[in-house]
Protein backbone atom coordinates (compact mmCIF):
# COMPACT_ATOMS: atom_id res chain seq x y z
CA UNK A 1 0.00 0.00 0.00
CA UNK A 2 1.17 3.57 -1.05
CA UNK A 3 -1.39 5.55 -1.53
CA UNK A 4 -3.80 7.29 1.43
CA UNK A 5 -6.44 9.62 1.38
CA UNK A 6 -7.31 11.53 4.25
CA UNK A 7 -10.62 13.33 4.59
CA UNK A 8 -10.96 16.17 7.31
CA UNK A 9 -8.10 18.38 7.76
CA UNK A 10 -9.08 19.07 11.14
CA UNK A 11 -7.34 18.11 14.80
CA UNK A 12 -7.18 14.34 13.86
CA UNK A 13 -7.12 14.68 9.87
CA UNK A 14 -3.96 16.69 9.95
CA UNK A 15 -2.50 14.63 12.41
CA UNK A 16 -2.93 11.71 10.58
CA UNK A 17 -2.17 13.14 7.38
CA UNK A 18 1.66 13.94 9.09
CA UNK A 19 1.88 10.55 10.63
CA UNK A 20 1.06 8.86 6.99
CA UNK A 21 3.59 11.07 5.42
CA UNK A 22 6.33 10.47 8.16
CA UNK A 23 5.71 7.07 7.56
CA UNK A 24 6.14 7.41 3.79
CA UNK A 25 2.43 6.87 2.27
CA UNK A 26 1.70 9.52 -0.45
CA UNK A 27 -1.62 11.24 1.39
CA UNK A 28 -4.29 13.23 -0.32
CA UNK A 29 -5.90 15.25 2.34
CA UNK A 30 -8.99 16.53 1.87
CA UNK A 31 -11.62 19.40 3.48
CA UNK A 32 -14.33 21.68 1.60
CA UNK A 33 -13.10 24.28 4.07
CA UNK A 34 -9.33 25.90 2.14
CA UNK A 35 -8.89 27.49 5.54
CA UNK A 36 -9.27 24.31 7.52
CA UNK A 37 -6.59 22.82 4.99
CA UNK A 38 -3.81 26.06 4.79
CA UNK A 39 -4.64 25.83 8.81
CA UNK A 40 -3.23 21.86 8.70
CA UNK A 41 -1.02 22.41 6.34
CA UNK A 42 1.06 25.46 8.70
CA UNK A 43 0.39 23.15 11.92
CA UNK A 44 1.96 20.14 9.91
CA UNK A 45 4.87 22.52 8.65
CA UNK A 46 5.47 23.47 11.92
CA UNK A 47 5.71 20.05 13.71
CA UNK A 48 7.82 18.48 10.95
CA UNK A 49 9.87 21.59 11.64
CA UNK A 50 10.05 20.79 15.74
CA UNK A 51 10.93 17.28 15.59
CA UNK A 52 13.42 18.13 12.90
CA UNK A 53 14.88 20.70 14.76
CA UNK A 54 15.17 18.10 18.06
CA UNK A 55 16.54 15.24 15.75
CA UNK A 56 13.45 13.01 15.68
CA UNK A 57 12.71 12.67 12.36
CA UNK A 58 13.76 10.04 9.98
CA UNK A 59 13.71 12.13 6.65
CA UNK A 60 14.01 15.81 6.29
CA UNK A 61 10.97 18.09 6.44
CA UNK A 62 10.59 18.87 3.56
CA UNK A 63 10.91 15.19 1.91
CA UNK A 64 8.06 14.49 4.16
CA UNK A 65 6.34 17.58 3.33
CA UNK A 66 6.42 16.89 -0.86
CA UNK A 67 4.83 13.24 -0.30
CA UNK A 68 1.63 15.55 1.22
CA UNK A 69 -1.07 17.34 -1.30
CA UNK A 70 -4.50 18.34 -0.40
CA UNK A 71 -7.79 18.77 -2.15
CA UNK A 72 -11.09 20.81 -2.03
CA UNK A 73 -13.10 17.66 -2.86
CA UNK A 74 -13.26 13.60 -3.08
CA UNK A 75 -11.92 13.33 -6.83
CA UNK A 76 -8.68 12.07 -5.60
CA UNK A 77 -10.56 8.96 -3.89
CA UNK A 78 -10.03 7.41 -7.48
CA UNK A 79 -6.50 6.87 -6.68
CA UNK A 80 -6.09 6.17 -3.32
CA UNK A 81 -5.62 2.41 -1.79
CA UNK A 82 -6.58 3.68 2.03
CA UNK A 83 -9.09 6.07 2.94
CA UNK A 84 -9.47 7.69 6.34
CA UNK A 85 -12.20 9.54 7.39
CA UNK A 86 -11.90 11.89 10.18
CA UNK A 87 -14.51 14.66 9.30
CA UNK A 88 -16.95 16.17 11.73
CA UNK A 89 -18.53 13.30 14.48
CA UNK A 90 -22.42 13.91 12.53
CA UNK A 91 -23.86 10.32 11.32
CA UNK A 92 -25.33 12.07 8.10
CA UNK A 93 -22.11 13.73 7.24
CA UNK A 94 -20.10 10.63 7.62
CA UNK A 95 -23.30 8.28 5.46
CA UNK A 96 -22.93 11.08 2.73
CA UNK A 97 -19.04 11.28 2.49
CA UNK A 98 -18.73 7.18 2.28
CA UNK A 99 -21.60 6.86 -0.60
CA UNK A 100 -19.45 9.67 -1.73
CA UNK A 101 -16.23 7.74 -1.81
CA UNK A 102 -17.52 4.05 -2.48
CA UNK A 103 -18.64 5.66 -5.95
CA UNK A 104 -15.65 7.42 -6.30
CA UNK A 105 -12.72 5.09 -4.94
CA UNK A 106 -11.47 1.76 -6.87
CA UNK A 107 -13.85 -1.62 -5.45
CA UNK A 108 -10.45 -2.64 -3.17
CA UNK A 109 -9.64 0.42 -1.46
CA UNK A 110 -10.41 0.07 1.90
CA UNK A 111 -12.31 2.44 4.03
CA UNK A 112 -11.87 3.69 7.54
CA UNK A 113 -13.59 5.85 10.11
CA UNK A 114 -12.06 7.71 13.06
CA UNK A 115 -15.18 7.79 14.53
CA UNK A 116 -14.98 8.07 18.46
CA UNK A 117 -18.89 7.15 18.80
CA UNK A 118 -20.48 6.27 16.48
CA UNK A 119 -20.59 2.34 15.77
CA UNK A 120 -18.84 1.37 12.73
CA UNK A 121 -22.04 -1.09 11.98
CA UNK A 122 -24.12 2.11 12.22
CA UNK A 123 -22.15 3.59 9.18
CA UNK A 124 -21.63 0.06 7.20
CA UNK A 125 -25.19 -0.19 7.22
CA UNK A 126 -25.47 2.07 4.17
CA UNK A 127 -22.78 0.89 2.33
CA UNK A 128 -22.46 -0.94 -0.67
CA UNK A 129 -19.39 -2.70 0.49
CA UNK A 130 -19.84 -3.02 3.62
CA UNK A 131 -16.83 -5.80 4.22
CA UNK A 132 -14.46 -3.10 3.46
CA UNK A 133 -14.84 -0.87 6.13
CA UNK A 134 -13.09 -0.44 9.16
CA UNK A 135 -12.58 1.38 12.19
CA UNK A 136 -9.37 2.97 13.06
CA UNK A 137 -9.46 5.16 15.73
CA UNK A 138 -6.72 7.43 16.74
CA UNK A 139 -5.83 9.58 19.71
CA UNK A 140 -4.70 12.75 19.74
CA UNK A 141 -1.78 14.18 19.53
CA UNK A 142 -1.43 12.04 16.33
CA UNK A 143 2.14 12.68 15.87
CA UNK A 144 2.98 11.34 19.23
CA UNK A 145 0.60 8.91 19.94
CA UNK A 146 1.49 5.56 20.19
CA UNK A 147 -1.60 3.77 19.49
CA UNK A 148 -4.67 3.47 17.40
CA UNK A 149 -7.37 1.11 17.83
CA UNK A 150 -8.34 -0.87 14.84
CA UNK A 151 -11.83 -1.94 15.43
CA UNK A 152 -13.55 -4.63 12.85
CA UNK A 153 -17.90 -4.98 12.52
CA UNK A 154 -19.16 -8.26 11.93
CA UNK A 155 -18.86 -8.17 8.30
CA UNK A 156 -15.30 -7.00 7.86
CA UNK A 157 -13.45 -9.18 5.91
CA UNK A 158 -10.65 -10.74 7.83
CA UNK A 159 -8.32 -9.29 4.81
CA UNK A 160 -8.99 -5.43 5.35
CA UNK A 161 -9.11 -6.29 9.54
CA UNK A 162 -5.19 -7.32 9.22
CA UNK A 163 -4.50 -4.58 6.32
CA UNK A 164 -5.43 -2.21 8.77
CA UNK A 165 -3.64 -4.22 11.60
CA UNK A 166 -0.94 -3.90 9.49
CA UNK A 167 -1.02 -0.20 8.66
CA UNK A 168 -0.64 0.94 12.23
CA UNK A 169 2.43 -1.10 12.66
CA UNK A 170 3.58 0.75 9.58
CA UNK A 171 3.23 3.61 11.20
CA UNK A 172 5.31 2.81 14.14
CA UNK A 173 1.70 2.55 16.20
CA UNK A 174 1.07 -0.05 18.47
CA UNK A 175 -2.43 -1.47 17.16
CA UNK A 176 -5.40 -2.56 19.53
CA UNK A 177 -7.28 -5.06 17.52
CA UNK A 178 -10.98 -4.29 19.19
CA UNK A 179 -12.58 -8.00 17.64
CA UNK A 180 -16.46 -6.52 18.31
CA UNK A 181 -17.89 -3.24 17.85
CA UNK A 182 -19.05 -1.77 20.62
CA UNK A 183 -20.17 1.78 21.79
CA UNK A 184 -17.29 3.77 22.21
CA UNK A 185 -14.15 0.57 21.66
CA UNK A 186 -11.92 -0.38 24.02
CA UNK A 187 -10.03 2.58 25.48
CA UNK A 188 -12.81 5.28 25.66
CA UNK A 189 -15.00 2.48 27.06
CA UNK A 190 -12.68 1.94 29.98
CA UNK A 191 -11.65 5.59 30.19
CA UNK A 192 -15.65 6.51 29.99
CA UNK A 193 -16.69 4.41 32.39
CA UNK A 194 -14.01 5.93 35.31
CA UNK A 195 -14.56 9.27 34.38
CA UNK A 196 -18.16 8.73 35.07
CA UNK A 197 -17.40 7.38 38.73
CA UNK A 198 -15.38 10.58 39.17
CA UNK A 199 -17.99 12.24 37.80
CA UNK A 200 -20.24 10.96 40.45
CA UNK A 201 -17.83 11.19 43.34
CA UNK A 202 -17.35 14.95 42.88
CA UNK A 203 -21.14 15.44 42.53
CA UNK A 204 -21.91 13.41 45.65
CA UNK A 205 -19.16 15.48 48.18
CA UNK A 206 -17.09 12.41 48.64
CA UNK A 207 -14.34 13.83 47.10
CA UNK A 208 -12.90 16.76 45.31
CA UNK A 209 -11.79 16.79 41.47
CA UNK A 210 -7.97 17.26 42.57
CA UNK A 211 -8.85 14.74 45.06
CA UNK A 212 -10.16 12.12 42.77
CA UNK A 213 -7.39 12.83 40.05
CA UNK A 214 -4.36 12.85 43.12
CA UNK A 215 -5.87 9.60 44.45
CA UNK A 216 -5.46 7.93 40.07
CA UNK A 217 -2.20 9.35 39.81
CA UNK A 218 -0.63 7.95 43.13
CA UNK A 219 -2.91 5.40 43.31
CA UNK A 220 -3.11 3.65 39.88
CA UNK A 221 0.34 5.42 38.32
CA UNK A 222 -2.17 7.54 35.65
CA UNK A 223 -0.21 10.15 34.31
CA UNK A 224 -3.29 12.26 34.37
CA UNK A 225 -6.35 11.86 36.33
CA UNK A 226 -9.33 11.56 34.74
CA UNK A 227 -11.16 15.11 35.54
CA UNK A 228 -7.40 16.87 33.96
CA UNK A 229 -8.14 14.56 31.01
CA UNK A 230 -12.06 15.87 30.78
CA UNK A 231 -10.43 19.44 31.05
CA UNK A 232 -7.82 18.47 28.19
CA UNK A 233 -10.43 16.87 26.39
CA UNK A 234 -13.22 19.86 26.56
CA UNK A 235 -16.26 19.53 28.15
CA UNK A 236 -18.09 20.30 25.84
CA UNK A 237 -17.18 17.40 23.69
CA UNK A 238 -17.38 15.23 26.80
CA UNK A 239 -20.95 15.98 27.00
CA UNK A 240 -21.86 15.51 23.38
CA UNK A 241 -20.17 12.00 24.00
CA UNK A 242 -21.99 11.11 27.16
CA UNK A 243 -25.29 12.08 25.20
CA UNK A 244 -24.50 9.60 22.25
CA UNK A 245 -23.67 6.60 25.38
CA UNK A 246 -27.57 7.92 26.69
CA UNK A 247 -28.71 7.47 23.46
CA UNK A 248 -27.25 4.35 22.88
CA UNK A 249 -28.66 3.10 26.15
CA UNK A 250 -25.43 3.29 27.74
CA UNK A 251 -26.49 4.67 30.86
CA UNK A 252 -23.18 3.60 33.03
CA UNK A 253 -20.92 5.43 31.32
CA UNK A 254 -23.11 8.68 30.96
CA UNK A 255 -23.01 8.97 34.72
CA UNK A 256 -22.40 12.35 36.55
CA UNK A 257 -23.22 14.41 32.80
CA UNK A 258 -25.32 16.70 34.88
CA UNK A 259 -22.38 18.26 36.31
CA UNK A 260 -20.82 18.44 32.95
CA UNK A 261 -23.92 19.92 31.53
CA UNK A 262 -23.94 22.33 34.22
CA UNK A 263 -20.05 23.25 33.77
CA UNK A 264 -21.00 23.63 29.78
CA UNK A 265 -23.52 26.11 30.57
CA UNK A 266 -21.34 28.25 32.57
CA UNK A 267 -19.04 28.56 29.94
CA UNK A 268 -16.36 26.38 31.75
CA UNK A 269 -14.98 24.08 29.27
CA UNK A 270 -11.78 22.98 30.30
CA UNK A 271 -8.64 24.26 28.78
CA UNK A 272 -9.82 25.39 25.56
CA UNK A 273 -11.85 28.22 27.95
CA UNK A 274 -9.31 28.29 30.49
CA UNK A 275 -11.66 27.31 33.30
CA UNK A 276 -12.80 23.56 34.24
CA UNK A 277 -12.22 21.68 36.92
CA UNK A 278 -8.70 23.26 36.77
CA UNK A 279 -7.64 26.61 36.33
CA UNK A 280 -5.62 27.56 33.28
CA UNK A 281 -5.69 31.31 33.30
CA UNK A 282 -2.83 31.77 35.65
CA UNK A 283 0.72 31.50 36.03
CA UNK A 284 1.95 27.49 35.89
CA UNK A 285 -2.07 26.69 35.37
CA UNK A 286 -3.00 26.53 39.15
CA UNK A 287 -5.62 24.05 40.27
CA UNK A 288 -9.19 25.85 40.91
N1 LIG B 1 -10.59 15.46 18.71
C1 LIG B 1 -10.36 14.30 19.30
O1 LIG B 1 -9.79 14.24 20.41
C2 LIG B 1 -10.78 13.02 18.62
C3 LIG B 1 -10.20 11.81 19.06
C4 LIG B 1 -10.55 10.62 18.40
C5 LIG B 1 -11.48 10.64 17.36
N2 LIG B 1 -12.04 11.84 16.97
C6 LIG B 1 -12.98 11.81 15.84
O2 LIG B 1 -12.31 12.27 14.68
C7 LIG B 1 -13.24 12.93 13.81
C8 LIG B 1 -12.72 14.34 13.51
O3 LIG B 1 -12.58 15.04 14.72
P1 LIG B 1 -11.71 16.37 14.80
O4 LIG B 1 -11.52 16.63 16.26
O5 LIG B 1 -10.54 16.30 13.89
O6 LIG B 1 -12.76 17.43 14.22
P2 LIG B 1 -12.46 18.90 13.63
O7 LIG B 1 -13.74 19.63 13.78
O8 LIG B 1 -11.21 19.45 14.21
O9 LIG B 1 -12.16 18.63 12.06
C9 LIG B 1 -13.12 18.18 11.15
C10 LIG B 1 -12.76 18.71 9.77
O10 LIG B 1 -13.63 18.10 8.82
C11 LIG B 1 -13.93 19.07 7.84
N3 LIG B 1 -15.14 18.71 7.11
C12 LIG B 1 -16.41 19.14 7.27
N4 LIG B 1 -17.19 18.57 6.34
C13 LIG B 1 -16.41 17.78 5.58
C14 LIG B 1 -16.63 16.96 4.44
N5 LIG B 1 -17.83 16.83 3.90
N6 LIG B 1 -15.57 16.31 3.91
C15 LIG B 1 -14.34 16.42 4.44
N7 LIG B 1 -14.08 17.19 5.52
C16 LIG B 1 -15.10 17.85 6.08
C17 LIG B 1 -14.07 20.37 8.62
O11 LIG B 1 -13.91 21.48 7.75
C18 LIG B 1 -12.94 20.23 9.63
O12 LIG B 1 -11.74 20.80 9.13
C19 LIG B 1 -14.59 12.88 14.54
O13 LIG B 1 -15.30 11.77 14.09
C20 LIG B 1 -14.18 12.72 16.00
O14 LIG B 1 -15.18 12.11 16.76
C21 LIG B 1 -11.69 13.02 17.57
Amino acid sequence: MQRIMVIGAGVMGAGIAQTCAQAGYQVLMTDPDPAALSRAMDQIAAFLAKLESKGQLEQPADKVLARLSIAGDLAGAAGAEMIIEAAPEKLELKREIFAELERLAPAEAILATNTSSIPITTLAQGLARPQRLLGLHFTPPVPLSRLVEVIRHEGTDEEVFQAGLELVRSLGREPLAVRKDVPAFVINRVFAAALSQALELVEQGVASAQEVDMGMRLGYGWTLGPLQTADLVGLDTVLLVMRSFARQGEYKLAGGSALVEEMVRQGRLGRKSGQGFYDYTGAGHKKA
